[in-house]
């Protein structure tokens, strides 16, 4: 399409988008090109999620049923599996999973999936963007030269090419898909111009860059930097413990620090889509390249034995109050791999979950936002609604997401006992609980000690006192 013609078109919205892929990334996104007027063909190989989408029924925290509805009965978004669907879009934006495979290795099988269910069907002068995170490269020889290859078409002439990752931060209610800054890089000027363009008419800041790889690397290194930045303060945690130092201290009053300096935090694991996932792929393309990237495999080992540290710490605790872990009665509270969002996948609850199961501890779990899971061998377990005797019955309670809907107060009044792996009990009175990160071995306090811990909003004198107690 020429620009002129493109202008115009974005002018008037007459383009026409497919979403392939309606999870937690391209569903958001499908509903945001509605919103701002493009008609969106949102397409899925899931049969149960697009029954939902024609029920007006949203399965994504943040898009609400009605915003569905009232954009299905516009006309503006139609839900389906079938990519026929794509013989009139303009624009097809992919969204599909880039898990890794059983051998730890990035899976593109999804995107390779979605390029050939598209490609008999798309349209002369349309543009793909691929938005999936992926290894730099990927764009270039699993979107393009595939495409190039089945239609004898050129890039850049009569079809566009793209990549533009998303950013989207589940639960955040700062930062959505109008909001964040988009990176976009095509694969000739006239494909970074056309999506340059488009997602220029409805997001609020493009940021293009030289070339797909260019894209494809920043989205990596993004989620890589956080990876190794929770590995280091993961390996600090218990040194601070064995130091006498309490580490959500040290990164409260680090985090003053008006420039040069982020906090990240510990916890029982890294989760999600993203964080254990990219780092790998971004090391398997060095790699391929004769480059290895040491950080990443020590930030992702780092992360990876956290559970089971979580799990020994907990044995631990359970043998301080005489009770062996076979014989122990566990709730975990919180599965999701983080606060307030209700995705699971990755989440380090479910390998405490498992380990402690293991060994033969009776484990029941707690969460608002998630009613189920399913074990390895298909089991499902159901969550158990969070009361007084939930927390009574239990000879330890773990906290493994610090969902804000969680009673922090009503758990301290009545758990025999508290592991907050998130330090979520921050400012609750009372209770028998241990925060992991809190000195395993810390001083007696002077009288000056309790005076400076009685003015502290972060620990609570129980708190201190039952970190006392473990040593
Ligand atoms: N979830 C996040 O927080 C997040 C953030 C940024 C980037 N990403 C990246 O975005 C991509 C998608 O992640 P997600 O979280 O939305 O995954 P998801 O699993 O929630 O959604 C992917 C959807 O694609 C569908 N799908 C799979 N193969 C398909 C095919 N061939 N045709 C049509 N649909 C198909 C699945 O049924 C599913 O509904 C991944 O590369 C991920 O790394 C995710």
């Amino acid at each position: 399409m020429e620009m002129e013609g493109l202008q115009d078109s974005i002018h008037n919205r007459s383009l026409l988008a497919a979403v392939i892929g309606l999870g937690y990334v391209g569903l958001p996104m499908a509903v945001e090109m509605a919103q701002a007027g493009y008609r969106v063909h949102g397409i899925d190989i899931d049969t149960l999620k697009v029954a939902r989408l024609r029920a007006g029924d949203s399965y994504v925290i943040g898009i609400e049923d009605q915003v569905v509805q009232s954009l299905t009965a516009k006309g503006l978004f139609t839900a389906t599996t079938d990519y026929t669907a794509v013989a009139k879009a303009d624009i097809v934006v992919i969204c599909v999973p880039t898990p890794l495979t059983p051998g730890h290795q990035p899976d593109i099988s999804y995107i390779a999936a979605a390029v050939e269910g598209i490609t008999p069907h798309l349209k002369q002068g349309s543009l793909i963007i691929l938005e999936s995170t992926t290894y730099p490269g990927t764009t270039e020889e699993h979107v393009k030269q595939p495409i190039e290859a089945a239609t004898g078409w050129t890039v850049g002439k009569q079809f566009h090419v793209c990549y533009s990752p998303e950013r989207v931060d589940p639960g955040s209610v700062n930062y959505g898909v109008k909001n964040t800054p988009k990176i976009i890089g095509g694969a000739t000027a006239s494909c970074l111009a056309y999506g340059t363009a488009f997602y220029g008419s409805f997001l609020n800041e493009i940021v293009p860059v030289s070339s797909t790889t260019v894209a494809e690397t920043a989205k990596l290194f993004e989620n890589t930097f956080r990876s190794v930045n929770i590995a280091l303060v993961n390996e600090l945690t218990p040194a601070c413990e064995q130091m006498g130092v309490n580490i959500w201290e040290v990164l409260d009053a680090a985090a003053t620090k008006p420039f040069g300096y982020m906090p990240f935090y510990p916890g029982p694991g890294i989760g999600g889509h993203c964080i254990p996932i990219d780092p790998i792929y971004l090391s398997w393309a060095a790699e391929r390249q004769g480059s290895e990237l040491q950080f990443i495999k020590l930030a992702d080992a780092t992360n990876r034995e956290m559970p089971e540290r979580v799990v020994a710490r907990a044995v631990e605790l359970l043998m301080q109050s005489g009770i062996f872990v076979k014989d122990a009665r566990i709730v975990l509270a919180g599965m999701a791999y983080k606060k307030d969002i209700d995705d699971l996948r990755e989440s380090p609850a479910l390998d405490v979950f498992r380990l402690l199961s293991a060994a033969g501890a009776e484990v029941v779990f707690t969460d608002p936002m998630v009613p189920v899971f399913r074990k390895d061998d298909g089991t499902i377990i159901q969550a158990q609604p969070a009361s007084p005797e939930l927390w009574a019955w239990a000879d330890l309670v773990i906290i493994t997401t610090d969902h804000s809907a969680f009673d922090y107060q009503e758990m301290a009044d009545h758990a025999k006992r508290i592991f907050d792996t998130r330090n979520a009990t921050q400012s609750v009175h009372g209770g028998n609980i241990v925060v992991l990160g809190h000195p395993a071995y810390a001083p007696i306090p002077t009288e000056t000690d309790i005076e400076i811990e009685k003015m502290s909003t972060r620990n609570s004198p129980e708190q201190v006192g039952d970190s006392d107690g473990e040593s």
